[in-house]
């Protein structure tokens, strides 16, 4: 999974030969599943259009610092925000020189003082350029600062000259932006994650089953994968799309759904039972359809209990940390705190069906995370917001001796 997933890059382009360059960086960073922003100064436009790079980037160009159409869309500040990363590539001497001195008179310069994300560079000029008191005087102020410089690359000069000044290759920089989120919560983790409902078959054509939606599942999946994780997400069947980037596994019914879990548990490192399992299924199901009978004839269905999936995982693969879903309509915290034992799960997360503003079905939910040192109540929270504080939650659980 790449670590870029959903990461908010701003990539800005300074007047540059090696602007050319920057038109592949895009297509990498977009193709790792970054989001790019481009900013570029009026230097870099003579070298490279800034169509091209609104057709890779899939936005608009950012090109003035005072363009009121512009300001209405995502002004400087909002885009100064939006960004986890700005890239500049390629740094032009005159950029560094700018940057040094604090001046905020374009875009560029403005959005490097108004950002708290980390700003990289790629400097890439002539090599004597490069060599220039003044140039080495400016990298020794923006490196003190925090700025962080990748390159030059020592090499051939589109001027002729050979030595260091060339901008480092794409895939290069695309690394050292990977870097900088190499301290995800998860990375490195593999999270196997049940949701949805399951189907219990009473004949081919019906079933038993429930009103989970799938959403928290979902959620906690995309949470999981934007903190680094390879996750796993085994689902009954719903109507949400797939999350890009998360291996799927399409399952209909309690028994499928706990030879999934089986089946990937030993390289899970966090097993997450967010799936509303049916309890019973029919002790048979029927091989053709069962037919209506006589007004007076009821059916009677003969259910036999389904296994418990978590409980089953946290006997057969006790390496993982395990955690549980309890909805209760009453006394939630007890019943939570009977389940974390019950279940010899590391964390239950119980919230209150009875409130039909929140849990099954709806947007937003309200839960209490049970753990054996106590109980934390989070706020009312839409379901991926949640998702993000549980996933926050969850990695902070002590790794098992
Ligand atoms: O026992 P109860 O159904 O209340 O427990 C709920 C928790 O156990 C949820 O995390 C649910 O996904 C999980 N569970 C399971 N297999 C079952 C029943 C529940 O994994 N058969």
């Amino acid at each position: 999974m790449s670590r870029l997933h959903n990461k908010h890059i701003i990539l800005a382009i300074t007047g540059g030969i090696a602007a050319y360059k920057s038109a592949e960086l895009v297509r990498l960073l977009i193709k790792a599943g970054a989001q790019v922003q481009v900013v570029m100064t009026s230097g870099a436009t003579e070298f490279i259009t800034p169509l091209t790079l609104q057709a890779l980037s899939g936005n608009p160009v950012h090109q003035h610092l005072l363009n009121p159409q512009a300001e209405a869309g995502m002004g400087h500040i909002q885009l100064a925000r939006w960004a986890d990363v700005l890239l500049i590539a390629p740094a032009s001497a005159n950029v560094m020189a700018r940057l040094a001195q604090g001046q905020a008179d374009d875009l560029l310069t403005t959005l490097c003082l108004a950002t708290h994300a980390p700003i990289l560079m790629a400097p890439a000029m002539n090599q004597a350029m490069w060599h220039d008191l003044a140039t080495q005087d400016n990298l020794k102020t923006l490196l003190a600062r925090g700025f962080q410089v990748h390159g030059p690359a020592d090499g051939e000069q589109a001027c002729g000259d050979i030595g260091a000044g060339r901008m480092l290759e794409p895939n290069a920089l695309v690394s050292a932006i990977n870097e900088q989120f190499e301290q995800s919560l998860l990375s490195g983790k593999t999270v196997v994650i049940t949701a949805g409902p399951t189907r219990e078959a009473i004949d081919p054509v019906r079933y038993l089953s429930n009103h989970s939606s799938g959403k928290m599942g979902y959620a906690l999946a995309c949470s999981a994968r934007d903190q680094g994780a390879k996750v796993i997400l085994i689902s009954g069947p719903t109507h949400l799309q797939p999350p890009e980037d998360v291996t799927f596994i399409a399952i209909e019914s309690a028994q499928d759904m706990l030879e999934a879990s089986l089946n990937v548990g030993a390289v899970a490192d966090y097993f997450i039972a967010a799936a509303a399992v049916a309890d019973y299924r029919p002790i048979m199901a029927s091989e053709q359809k069962l037919k209506k009978r006589d007004a007076d004839h009821g059916l009677t269905l003969e259910l036999t209990q389904n296994p418990d999936i978590l409980a089953t995982m946290v006997q057969q693969h006790s390496h993982a940390i395990h955690v549980g879903f309890a909805a209760e309509t009453e006394a939630l915290i007890r019943h939570g705190q009977n389940k974390l034992e019950r279940k010899g799960v590391q964390m239950i997360i119980a919230n209150d069906v009875s409130n039909t503003h929140i849990g099954f079905n709806s947007d937003d939910n309200q839960v209490s995370l049970i753990t054996a040192s106590g109980v934390e109540n989070l706020p009312l929270l839409s379901k991926q917001q949640l998702a993000n504080q549980l996933i926050l939650a969850i990695s902070n659980i002590p790794n098992k001796a």
